[in-house]
């Protein structure tokens, strides 16, 4: 588990693929297995692959470039400041950089948000939500399961990328997938075989040292 810890990252770049159903169940088998308070386990998964994959991508590409709205179930993120609003920043100037984007280049960086929802050619994408009147307890729960499925995901050979934006057009979503109703979305998570041509999949983001982000005290 530290491996695929130290050897996870961001997959934007995807072959077209398909992933073997078995896999796919499997991954999200062990993942199941996560940890969560009093064992609510308050999440769901709702994994789209194939042609419903295609339809779905083809709509929230469609929302995306006819303007609609994007508005989230849950409360979107609060103001950034500081070290956090810094680390945000040099997050998208190195995505942008890689892709040879400029920062005041914005159609470049409209095309950039639009592969988020191409699923960055993801031939699978898989949508977590709980229960709309659930809150931070139990987002901390379903962050458990999303990294334990990224993590098994690595240890498969499979890439991933975890995606807020997805949860950006929920009518859309929910219209076309196989969720609970009185769920709200609150990440996507597209996966498959990693394209290893593909330039993107080159930028690495630095982590913060022990000493920034923990204490330990005697
Ligand atoms: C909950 C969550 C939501 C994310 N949403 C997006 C997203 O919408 N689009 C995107 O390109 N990356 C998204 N990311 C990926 C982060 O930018 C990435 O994890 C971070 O920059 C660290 O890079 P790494 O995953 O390559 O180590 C998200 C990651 C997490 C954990």
């Amino acid at each position: 588990m530290s491996d695929a810890l130290r050897t996870r990252y961001s997959v934007r770049g995807y072959l077209p693929d398909a992933v073997p159903e078995e896999l796919i169940r499997e991954v999200f088998d062990v993942a199941r297995l996560a940890a969560s308070g009093t064992n609510t386990q308050p999440w769901h998964v709702a994994v789209v692959s194939g042609d419903a994959c295609n339809r779905l991508r083809d709509e929230l590409c469609a929302n995306f470039d006819d303007g609609v709205a994007q508005d989230r179930g849950f409360p979107a993120n609060a103001k950034m400041e500081g070290p956090y609003l810094d680390r945000r920043r040099a997050c998208g100037f190195g995505y942008y950089e890689t892709m040879g984007v400029e920062r005041h280049d914005k159609d470049g960086r409209l095309a950039i948000a639009r592969k988020n929802f191409e699923f960055f050619g993801a031939p699978h994408v898989a949508f977590f939500s709980m229960p709309r009147s659930f809150q931070f307890p139990q987002a901390l729960d379903v962050g458990i399961l999303l990294q334990s499925v990224m993590l098994v995901m690595v240890e498969k050979g499979l890439g991933c990328i975890a995606q807020g934006s997805l949860a950006n057009y929920p009518d859309s979503v929910r219209a076309m997938v196989d969720m609970p109703e009185d769920n709200e979305i609150l990440c996507g998570l597209s996966f498959g075989y990693e394209d290893a041509d593909a330039h993107i999949n080159t930028v690495r983001m630095t982590r913060e040292p022990l000493e920034t982000v923990a204490s330990f005290t005697r």
